[in-house]
């Protein structure tokens, strides 16, 4: 499965903003939430909808309705906790699952500290979210953990995607589609992306 890199005027614009290290914590986690808006939009585009009978102030009509309850969203701690208001904006009643994790900064291998999802998971789409797919450690992870618990259709939303982290995801799990705002050049030697946007989860935060 390729991965769905959205392309569009805006996006190029918000990147730009989101990746220049001037932008202060209030603006970073604002174009976080409204890239994750766009994810979520790409994302859905083959939800299934069913038919409704509405009437609008003119007339009876058909309308077509999506069932929230075929979602479920999980992040993963934390940067990717920036992402989920972009996507309950879109769609409120999704249920939410989390996987805690960071990455240990010598081996760059993930270390999971908690997890916790809906229990009728199996029963939904799972549209798991983090803003940084770097080496792909965290991404794996989370898929794997998520697939022992029933998960059989899952999507990846990041902002940004490096080539490692893509190719480790699609040969291990070449059914999870991934959708990104950027693929960027590579990772340097400590395991960032290049050129980036630092640590999603200090910027979001203002931890550093
Ligand atoms: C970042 C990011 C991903 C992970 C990506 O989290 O949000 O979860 O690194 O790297 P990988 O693809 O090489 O695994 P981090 O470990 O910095 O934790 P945080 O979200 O708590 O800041
Ligand atoms: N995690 C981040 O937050 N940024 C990177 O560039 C890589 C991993």
């Amino acid at each position: 499965m390729e991965v769905i890199e959205l392309k569009h005027p805006l996006i190029s614009h918000k990147l730009a903003i989101l990746r220049d290290k001037r932008t202060g914590t209030k603006e970073f986690r604002e174009i976080i939430s409204e890239l994750s808006s766009f994810l979520c939009y790409e994302a859905l585009r083959d939800a299934k909808l069913s038919d409704v009978e509405i009437e609008t102030p003119i007339c009876k009509t058909k309308g077509q309705m999506l069932n929230e309850d075929n979602y479920a969203f999980v992040p993963i701690l934390r940067a990717g906790t920036g992402m989920l208001d972009g996507l309950i904006s879109v769609m409120p009643n999704a249920k939410i699952g989390h996987i805690g994790m960071y990455r240990n900064e010598e081996t760059l291998e993930p270390v999971r500290y908690y997890y916790k999802v809906p229990k009728d998971i199996e029963n939904r789409e799972v549209i798991v979210l983090d803003p940084m797919l770097a080496t792909g450690g965290s991404g794996l992870d989370a898929i794997e953990s998520l697939k022992k618990s029933g998960a059989k259709k899952i999507k990846f939303l990041c902002i940004i995607a490096a080539p490692e982290g893509i190719k480790k995801i699609q040969e291990k799990h070449p059914d999870v589609q991934i959708y990104c705002t950027a693929i960027d050049e590579k990772l340097n030697e400590i395991g960032y992306i290049v050129p980036g946007l630092g640590d999603a989860g200090d910027r979001i935060f203002g931890t550093k």
